[in-house]
């Protein structure tokens, strides 16, 4: 009997996982006149846009469903529109992944960064390194998501009694980044449990950092929807699920680069922290303020470093500060083997989108130094295969140390 409900919870489960079979992605290198007209799709069914520079010369890529492919290919060929294929099958990956991420014997046994963790093994690992390292982590929950998943940050302190300046780190905002989390974890090992190379970051400064912000919309993309990026909360009527958390911070919400259409991609909630999950860390920030020097949140793809303005092609009035740190940081994980990253402000970098919480922790919380990292320029995109994730966040580990070094020099 139970092994029938088994059976049959399992095929729900298998049957409900979105299908990407036949889809492809297309990189495009537009000019000017060819990113006016692809824009146009930007918003359509069947077309999701993976990546979207704002810079001409740049990458654009796009993923198109087999429904809207011959249309969109005859298109392309009326207007002269060059491109690549990027991806033939996504799919193919996808599936290589599933079977990838089931062959993985999963924690606990040493974090080991070969496959991608989930939720619960996420939380699971800071509870056991709260047990293990008494004197240099603690565990505070900041809430609860819409799902009711626990909201876990952890604490790395090695003293001063709350006095030392703070940088804090999320990671996961975006449900299908899945390197973001992982980057954030591998911080956590590094800091926690390599504190031989690593003192040093922790001597005089507090790390507070949050693994996944979008807990649902993660889990979701695990197991129903490989390509899901927002949360999960339900409409007060419709069937479109979440917003886009990275919409719908409190600071010039809804000025740019937003949507207010609840189907869309980039839509910022019916109001500004109308999410839940964002409430949390809000709340979590506005408690350290006055100590938090540097924010730092993690996406992928793209290799862009970016810092604020999102809402705006304006630049902060520190913006030499914030791009000569970032430079350094560039450096230091190009040293370690990676491949360069864009630097600059969001909105002159990649577009403009307002509500991101790196503009928010700037602008409202006042902390100086805020970045965006988008991690990776593969052409996986945000189906990057487990055999990268070490060395990714290997050599971006490197430009992390530059970053704590730099608040533990300058405040
Ligand atoms: N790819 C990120 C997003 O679309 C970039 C965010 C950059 N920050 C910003 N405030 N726009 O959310
Ligand atoms: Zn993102």
């Amino acid at each position: 009997m139970r092994l029938i409900l088994v059976a049959v919870l399992l095929g729900v489960a298998l049957a409900t996982r979105v299908s990407y079979e036949g889809y492809k992605v297309l990189r495009f290198n537009p000019t000017g006149d060819q990113l006016k007209l692809l824009k146009h799709f930007s918003n359509s069914p069947g077309f999701d846009f993976w990546n979207e520079p704002r810079r001409y010369g740049g990458n654009l890529d796009i993923m198109v469903s087999p429904a809207q492919l011959p249309f969109f290919l005859t298109y392309l060929k009326q207007n002269s529109i060059s491109f690549t294929v990027l991806n033939e099958n996504v799919q193919t990956l996808i599936d290589a992944e599933i079977k990838h991420q089931e062959a993985t014997p999963k924690a606990p046994r040493a974090i080991s960064f070969d496959r991608y963790y989930r939720h619960s093994e996420i939380n699971a690992y800071l509870e056991e390194l709260a047990e293990k390292f008494r004197d240099l982590v603690t565990l505070e929950s900041i809430g609860r998501s819409y799902e009711d998943r626990d909201m876990v940050v952890i604490k790395i302190s090695s003293g001063g009694n709350g006095t030392r300046p703070v940088v804090l780190v999320d990671g996961g905002i975006h449900a299908r980044e899945w390197i973001a989390p992982a980057m954030t974890l591998y911080i956590i090992n590094q800091l926690v449990e390599n504190s031989t190379a690593n003192g040093a970051l922790t001597d005089a400064v507090d790390w507070y950092i949050l693994p996944v912000l979008n807990p649902d919309g993660y889990e979701f993309s695990h197991t129903n929807d490989r390509l899901w990026r927002k949360s999960r909360s339900r409409p007060a009527s419709g069937s479109c699920y979440g917003a886009d958390q990275n919409r719908n911070w409190d600071f010039h919400w809804m000025e740019n680069g937003a949507s207010n259409q609840r189907c869309s991609e980039i839509y910022a909630g019916s109001e500004p922290f109308s999410e839940v999950e964002n409430r949390n860390l809000r709340d979590f920030a506005e408690a350290h303020k006055n100590r938090t020097k540097l924010y730092l949140t993690f996406h992928s793809y793209g290799n862009y470093l970016l810092y604020p303005w999102g809402y705006t092609s304006d630049l902060p009035s520190d913006w030499r500060t914030l791009q000569d740190l970032a430079e350094r940081v560039d450096r230091a994980q190009v040293a370690a083997g990676g491949s360069p990253f864009d630097i600059g402000t969001s909105t002159n970098v990649l577009y403009a989108a307002a509500g991101g919480s790196d503009d928010y922790m700037k602008g409202v919380k006042g902390v100086a130094l805020s970045y965006t990292a988008e991690l990776t320029d593969t052409a996986y995109g945000f189906e990057l295969p487990a055999s990268y994730i070490l060395p990714t966040v290997r050599q971006f580990f490197e430009g992390v140390r530059v970053f704590g070094t730099y608040v533990k020099d300058n405040f």
